[in-house]
């Protein structure tokens, strides 16, 4: 790959999704569209980046940011949230929404869904109290190839070893040869839609919660204060914003306020 080509890619993941690749990443170019030449059957990477060159907007250019994306994730990312999430965060909103009796979360860039899927847990475990509530878990992401397989719910048992406890395994998921299927009962909770947080976001609900967890990592500083710039417009006056463990709000937006709770930080926005 040539400079020029390297630039090329850069600047088209950029554009598209937002991504910043630095100037030290050909390597990894290089690694993740190898699969693409072999499936494409170019004879070389640099045939590849001519024709997403000459056709930026077919099935290809979509498999090059696909290819291009980090999506790595797994249940209960870091615990600590999800413990304060079970014994502060839902409480509080429980309480506040007891009128409503509705929720709304929405899970940001949720690659191949653990993350959705384990709040659909605790809920389902800790929070008896919601049936008959009108909950919406929203869960979107700018990959269609991580949100098929986040619909379909099945997991290698690599994937459930990584943070899902055995108890919520056997009562969840059922074994399909070497996979683990979830089960309807879960599933069914969340709805995946295609969402790109750098371009428009159309059709949201205001939230009562919003997690918005290690995918800000790879933006730039403009990126981000667009990004939370628009997360107050669909955040509710006393909702939570969780970020990842290397994200924080501030010196970006100010009108955020950091709440510490349980070995976690959450974001409400400031009266
Ligand atoms: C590292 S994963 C994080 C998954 C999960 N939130 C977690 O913390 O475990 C980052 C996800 O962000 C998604 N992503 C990257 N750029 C995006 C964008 N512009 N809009 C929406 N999702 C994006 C990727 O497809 C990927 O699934």
């Amino acid at each position: 790959m040539t400079e020029q080509e390297f630039d090329y890619v850069r600047a088209f993941v950029h554009q598209r999704c937002a991504l910043v690749l630095d100037s030290d990443k050909r390597y990894l170019v290089e690694t993740r569209l190898a699969p693409l030449v072999r499936e494409f059957k170019f004879s070389s990477l640099s045939e590849l980046i001519t024709r997403l060159r000459n056709f930026p907007n077919n099935g290809l250019a979509t498999r090059v940011l696909e290819a291009m994306v980090t999506t790595e994730t797994l249940f209960f990312r870091d615990l600590h949230p999800f413990e304060a999430m079970r014994k502060v965060v839902l409480p509080d909103l429980i309480q506040r929404r007891a009128d409503q009796r509705r929720l709304t979360i929405w899970c940001a860039a949720c690659s191949t869904g653990q993350e959705p899927y384990s709040l659909a847990m605790l809920l389902r475990e800790s929070f008896p109290q919601l049936v008959g509530w009108n909950v919406k878990l929203l869960a979107t992401d700018i990959s269609t190839e991580v949100l098929n397989r986040a619909r379909e719910g099945r997991y290698s048992q690599l994937e459930v070893n990584r943070g899902l406890p055995a108890t919520l395994l056997v009562k969840y998921f059922e074994q399909h040869g070497l996979q683990w299927q979830l089960r309807p009962v879960i599933r069914d909770m969340v709805e995946f839609r295609e969402l790109n947080l750098a371009r428009p976001w159309v059709g949201l609900a205001m939230c009562d919660l919003i997690l918005l967890r290690n995918v800000m990592i790879y933006f730039e500083v403009e990126t981000k204060k667009d990004i939370l710039g628009r997360i107050k417009r669909v955040l509710k006056p006393d909702g939570y914003l969780l970020l990842g463990g290397a994200e924080t709000t501030i010196h970006l937006d100010d009108s955020y306020r950091r709440v510490e709770t349980l070995k976690s930080s959450f974001y409400q926005l400031i009266g």
